[in-house]
């Protein structure tokens, strides 16, 4: 194996698009397995990574290698893995401060990986774990959904949104979703009960006693969300503002509970306003949950939506069109050809 690998990394925050250089393959630690990735997915997490906009929550030493989910064939083992082998077809995510996918291989803990869902190509697998994880910790651990609660899941047409509306349907919830126009068909096929052309309407006025708002917006679209869920209900959000309740269970220092606090003081007043749970959530890997989402994905219950699979030289333009906002579903870069 070669002891160098095509990486695309910065070597300082704002840097316009990543570069694709040659640095040294990952050092495998006794508890990770080393992986040639054979696709990964861009998730607009990469993109605020790459401009320091989460800086407050993560520290990173440069330069660093960005992507944050995975698809590939284990090559390597550490010597106090168990549950892998040479030669296994897995999916992952790396922890926060072991990320770099858009790179030939990876060096990560067998605590972050499942086995790839057998009916998915690479390119499909790589399309589902930071986005499933974030549903299935919204819907099913933060919001516990049962049959026939009620859920708006913002943004249905999105890499996120695409996932929790079939995972919301199969907790058994009545979900409502907001997308254009160009995209009211897409959600439709993915279960969702209701949807608003959100250039038609506004949610907040055709919305009243939600159970929960699964918030991938943020802004006045979080603020707004409070007006359509009853009192007792909740919000979790992934786009909006961290409160205090975030920043002391993530460990942050005093200082930036404070910082963080002082941001977040409309949200905290509307919770008590309302009587509804603001929850901001900041995913995490889990090989468990991904595999359990690969069970659902194996008896066909949850699928993938890719928007595009773009070469791995043509990352940057996949980092333009992430940022435009408009993707329907997933942007997936294919790293090697399985045909090598
Ligand atoms: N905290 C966490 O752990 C975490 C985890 C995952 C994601 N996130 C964040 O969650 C957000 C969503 O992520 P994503 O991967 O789903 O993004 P994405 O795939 O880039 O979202 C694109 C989609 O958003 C839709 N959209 C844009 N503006 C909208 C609006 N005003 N109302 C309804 N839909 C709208 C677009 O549909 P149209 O073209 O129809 O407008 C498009 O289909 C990002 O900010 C991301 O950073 C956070």
């Amino acid at each position: 194996m070669n002891s160098t690998m095509k990486a695309a990394l910065i070597t300082h925050y704002k840097q316009a698009t990543p570069t694709i250089q040659n640095v040294p393959v990952p050092e495998v630690g006794p508890n990770d397995v080393l992986v040639k990735i054979m696709a990964a997915s861009i998730n607009p997490i990469d993109l605020k990574t790459k401009d320091g906009d989460l800086r407050m929550l993560l520290k990173y030493k440069m330069p660093l290698i960005l992507g944050s989910d995975f698809a590939g064939t284990i090559t390597q083992i550490g010597s106090q893995v168990t549950d892998f082998k040479v030669g296994d077809a897995v999916y992952g995510r790396p922890q926060d401060d072991h990320i770099g996918t858009f790179a030939e291989y990876i060096a990560v803990d067998q605590s972050d990986i499942a086995h790839k869902p057998q009916n998915l190509s690479f390119e499909e697998a790589a399309a589902i774990p930071l986005v499933s994880l974030t549903s299935y910790q919204a819907l099913h651990d933060l919001m516990s959904i049962q049959p026939n609660q009620k859920v708006l899941i913002q943004a249905g047409s999105g890499g996120v949104g695409t996932i929790a509306i079939q995972l919301a349907k199969q907790l058994g919830a009545f979900v409502a979703t907001t997308t254009s126009t160009k995209n009211i068909d897409l959600v439709r096929s993915l279960g969702a009960d209701q949807v608003i052309d959100y250039k038609q309407t506004q949610f907040d006025e055709v919305l009243f006693d939600y159970d929960y708002v699964f918030d991938t917006l943020g802004g006045e679209s979080l603020e707004k969300a409070f007006k359509i869920v009853k009192p007792g209900g909740k919000i979790v959000s992934i786009a909006g503002m961290p409160n205090v309740r975030f920043a002391k269970a993530f460990g942050l220092p005093i200082w930036k509970q404070l910082l963080i606090g002082a941001a977040s003081h409309k949200l905290t007043k509307l919770e008590k306003v309302h009587q509804v749970q603001y929850d901001f959530l900041f995913m995490k890997s889990s090989g468990q949950e991904l595999e359990v989402i690969r069970q659902l994905i194996e008896s066909d219950k949850l699928h993938p939506i890719i928007d595009r699979i773009v070469d791995f030289s043509d990352l940057p333009d996949a980092f333009a069109y992430s940022r435009s906002g408009r993707a329907k579903g997933k942007i997936i870069i294919k790293m090697t050809d399985p045909q090598e």
